[in-house]
C-alpha cells in the first residue's frame, strides 16, 4: 500500500503540485480536429485549469484562460473572428498568444492610453496531429508532439472517442499495466453476462513487466500458451506517461482535474491489403455515453466501459493507503516508482522521460505490436471497445472489418 503522502502526490494535478508539474511537460489530447471544424469554440478543463479552445477564421487554434480579462465573461461563448477570439460582452479581442488586440470602446475613447497592450490572458500552444488537437501547459520551449508510427497509417478507419470519467486519471493509468484484470473484468465477467456461454477464459499463469524507452511492456502467459507467443515475447505497451497502446489503438487518460479524467481513444481499423477504403471520410470522432439511460447504472457491455466501472469503483480518488498490492501488481509498483522518480527529475528542472525535441528523430516512432497490423486484438462483429458508436460510423466499421473476410463471431482473447 502507498502512504497518504505518496497517494496525494499521485493524484494532485493542479499547477505547482509535483504530478501537475510533471504532466505539464507533456502534450495532452483534448479534442478532435473535426470537432472544431464543426463548432469553433469549446470549453476545456485540463489539469484543474478552465480554458477555451477555439479555431479562428484564419485556421489558427488558440487555447486561452476561460474568463475575459475585462469583467470575466465566459469566452467559450465568444465570437471567432478572422484573427482571434472576441468576448461577446464588450467586444475585447484576443489573439492566440492571449494578447488583447482590440478594445472597441477604449480604442475610441482613449486611444492614447494603449490600454490593450497591457492586457494579456494566459495562453497555451495547440497542435493538430493524428486527427486530434493537443495542448501543452508546461514551460517554454515546448517539446514536440510525439509522432507515434500509427499516426502515419492511412489505409483504414480512425475513430476518436471521448468519454469524461468521474475519477482521477491515475486510476486509469494504473489499469494500463494490469494484464490480469483482462481475464476477470473483461473475459470472465462478459461470459457471465452472456449466461456463461462459451469456454471458461484461460487463466494467467505468468506476467512480466519491463521498462523501455517509451514506457513499459507488460507480458503474459495464459493457460495453453508457450513462451514464444507474441503476448509473452512482445506484450503490450503501457505508454508513458498516461496512455495504453495495444497494437492498433491508443487510450489516453487525460487529467481534467483531481477528480475527473477524459478518456481519449484513438482506434485504427485497417482495410485488408488490396481493398479500397469504403468511403471518402476516414477520421470520425464521437462521445461515448457512460450510463445506461434505462437503469441509470454504468454501461457494462463494452471493454472500456468495463474498465471505467473498475476505475470509478475505486472512488473518485482511490485511497491507496487501504489497498493490498499483490503479485499481479508488480507493474503498478514499477510504474509508481517511475512516476516518483520523474517528479523529482522535473523538480530539478530537467526534461522527463519521453520528451522529444529533435524533429529529425521524432518521426514515426515505432511501438511494439503483438499482432499483425489490421487484425484487431479483439474480434467481434460490433465495435467492442466503447458503447454508443454512431450508426454511420458503425456502417463503415463493418465494411472495413468485412474486407478481411473473416468470421467476425469468434472473440479473440488478449
Ligand atoms: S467582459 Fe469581456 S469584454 Fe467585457
Ligand atoms: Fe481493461
Amino acid at each position: 500500500m502507498a502512504s497518504h503522502e505518496a497517494n496525494e502526490k499521485f493524484v494532485r494535478v493542479g499547477p505547482g503540485t509535483p504530478m501537475g508539474e510533471l504532466m505539464r511537460r507533456y502534450w495532452q489530447p483534448i479534442a478532435a480536429v473535426g470537432e472544431l471544424d464543426a463548432q469553433p469554440l469549446k470549453p476545456v478543463r485540463l489539469m484543474g485549469e478552465d480554458l477555451v479552445l477555439y479555431k479562428d477564421h484564419s485556421g489558427t487554434y488558440g487555447l486561452l484562460e476561460l474568463h475575459c480579462a475585462h469583467r470575466r465573461a465566459d469566452l467559450s461563448y465568444g465570437i471567432v473572428e478572422a484573427h482571434g477570439l472576441r468576448c461577446n460582452y464588450h467586444g475585447w479581442l484576443y489573439d492566440e498568444s492571449g494578447q488583447c488586440i482590440a478594445q472597441p470602446f477604449e480604442d475610441l475613447a482613449h486611444p492614447e492610453l494603449h490600454f490593450k497592450e497591457r492586457i494579456k490572458l494566459q495562453a497555451y500552444p495547440v497542435e493538430a496531429k493524428s486527427g486530434l488537437l493537443w495542448a501543452y501547459l508546461g514551460p517554454s520551449p515546448a517539446p514536440l508532439v510525439p509522432d507515434w508510427e500509427p499516426f502515419s497509417w492511412e489505409d483504414g478507419l480512425v475513430q476518436l472517442v471521448f468519454t469524461e470519467v468521474p475519477c482521477n486519471w491515475f486510476q486509469g493509468q494504473e489499469n494500463s499495466i494490469d494484464p490480469v484484470h483482462f481475464e476477470w473484468l473483461h473475459t470472465y465477467w462478459s461470459r457471465e453476462m452472456r449466461g456463461r456461454d462459451g469456454p471458461e477464459p484461460p487463466t494467467h499463469l505468468k506476467v512480466g513487466f519491463d521498462e523501455f524507452e517509451y514506457g513499459f511492456h507488460y507480458r503474459r502467459i495464459l493457460e495453453g500458451m508457450t513462451e514464444d507467443n507474441p503476448l509473452w515475447t512482445i506484450g503490450r505497451t503501457c505508454l508513458w506517461p498516461n496512455a495504453l497502446m495495444t497494437g492498433d489503438h491508443f487510450e489516453w487518460r487525460v487529467p481534467i482535474d483531481d477528480d475527473h479524467m477524459l478518456s481519449v481513444g484513438w482506434f485504427f481499423d485497417a482495410v485488408a491489403p488490396g481493398h479500397e477504403f469504403p468511403g471518402e471520410k476516414r477520421i470520425f470522432h464521437w462521445r461515448s455515453p457512460l450510463t445506461d439511460a434505462g437503469t441509470g447504472r454504468w454501461i457494462q457491455s463494452h471493454v472500456m466501459n468495463q474498465d471505467f466501472i473498475a476505475w470509478v469503483g475505486q472512488g473518485q480518488l482511490a485511497d491507496r493507503t487501504k489497498e493490498h498490492l499483490a503479485a499481479s501488481d508488480a507493474g503498478i509498483i514499477m510504474m509508481r516508482r517511475k512516476f516518483e522518480e520523474q517528479m523529482e527529475v522535473v523538480a530539478r528542472g530537467e526534461d522527463p522521460k519521453c520528451t522529444f525535441r529533435d524533429p529529425a528523430t521524432n518521426q514515426r516512432l515505432p511501438l511494439p505490436r503483438a499482432q499483425q497490423r489490421g487484425v484487431p486484438a479483439i474480434v467481434e462483429p460490433r465495435f467492442p471497445f466503447l458503447a454508443g458508436i454512431p450508426p454511420e460510423v458503425e456502417e463503415i466499421y463493418r465494411k472495413v472489418r468485412a474486407t478481411w473476410n473473416e468470421p467476425m463471431v469468434e472473440p479473440t482473447r488478449v
